[in-house]
């Protein structure tokens, strides 16, 4: 009996030694001193051995279950230990690698324009408003004093939604007008930029799409002087002081009196040059005072309030503030132009 515990301590001591995994501990456990286990079934031969041999075996049985477990223990500990150490080796971070800088962008040109004249007409009390792209053809034409047949219905070429024309891209932000008028208190001033869609071909001064800002002012005594002295104040904080602005006479179905506004050409001082191709002005927006019967369908007393209204195009006027030639430049997102900024 006394070989055979020797021979289990060896055994067991030596097995332990060799697992690699706690699992096999496990194992190794119930093979050694689970109720099946070898230790446990020289212990039940114990009754067998004589009173005089039976305290010492016991003691040595002892001895070896508390070496065994012992060494249980103290394997599990160590492999705990290993199992730890190479986690934390897989998840180590090295902080002394260089980081990756992130590539940060800036505002688009046009957006970079957009804010400036934005900012100019916050100071002066007007608000920004934000349109829908998708608009009926009775605020894009109708409520705008173009009727049915009215050829600036065929003018714009328009993207029309359905067969009948009453659903469209709207070509134009003058609908906004009508949208202001019908929802806001008055007195009004606002300001309505954003995307307008008409059926152009593309080249260094059409798109399909291209932005507008709209903007409009409604009280009572408001006159063509107020839209001049008004649009000659902005344009002189956009191109800078002195600028030279010129108001020509036109046609547009939702004002009368209308007039288109020019603005002397910086380069040449308005002597002609290829900037201005040769005109010494450059065009940048149509405006006038709001037609009476505009104001009438939108439930204005024209007799009590009057206003004006203006629509300039936005890509031209940043083509002029940050003097780039081609259209398609604003719209083809190559960074290396648009890192310029
Ligand atoms: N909507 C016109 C266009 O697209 C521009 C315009 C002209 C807007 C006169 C106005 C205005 O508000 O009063 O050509």
């Amino acid at each position: 009996m006394k070989e055979t515990l020797e021979r289990i301590r060896r055994e067991a001591l030596e097995a332990l030694e060799q697992t690699g995994a706690a699992q096999d501990l496990d194992a190794l456990r119930v093979k050694y001193l689970g109720k099946k286990g070898e230790l446990t079934a020289v212990l039940k031969q114990m009754g067998r051995l004589s009173a005089e041999e039976r305290p010492a075996m016991g003691q040595l049985a002892n001895e070896v279950r508390a070496a065994v477990e012992t060494a249980l223990e103290s394997r599990a500990r160590k492999l705990e230990a290993a199992a730890l150490e190479a986690k934390l080796r897989l998840e180590a971070v090295d902080v002394t690698i260089p980081g990756e800088e992130p590539v940060l962008g800036h505002k688009h040109p046009m957006y970079i324009a957009l804010d400036e004249i934005k900012d100019i007409f916050v100071g002066m009390g007007f608000t920004v408003l934000d349109g829908t792209e998708v608009e009926l053809a009775e605020y894009n034409f109708d409520k705008l004093n173009a009727e049915e047949g009215h050829p600036s219905r065929d003018w714009s070429d328009t993207f029309y939604f359905d067969t009948d024309s009453r659903v469209m891209l709207r070509s134009q932000t003058s609908p906004m007008q009508v949208h202001a008028m019908e929802t806001m208190e008055l007195p009004i001033r606002i300001l309505a930029p954003g995307r307008v869609y008409r059926k152009d071909e593309v080249d260094a001064t059409h798109s399909p799409m291209f932005h507008q800002v709209e903007g409009m002012a409604i009280d009572k005594g408001i006159t063509m002087a107020d839209l001049k002295g008004t649009l000659n104040a902005v344009m002189e904080q956009l191109f800078g002081k002195g600028t030279v602005t010129r108001f020509r006479p036109h046609h547009f179905p939702f004002t009368e009196p209308s007039c288109e506004m020019d603005v002397q050409c910086h380069k040449c001082g308005g002597a002609g040059c290829p900037t201005c191709k040769g005109e010494g002005w450059i065009e940048v927006l149509g405006a006038g005072m709001i037609h009476p019967h505009v104001l009438e369908m939108a439930g204005i007393d024209p007799e009590v309030y009057s206003g004006w209204a203006f629509g300039m195009g936005l890509e031209r006027l940043a083509m002029r503030r940050f003097k780039i030639a081609d259209l398609r430049l604003i719209f083809e997102n190559d960074t290396r132009f648009l890192e310029q900024f």
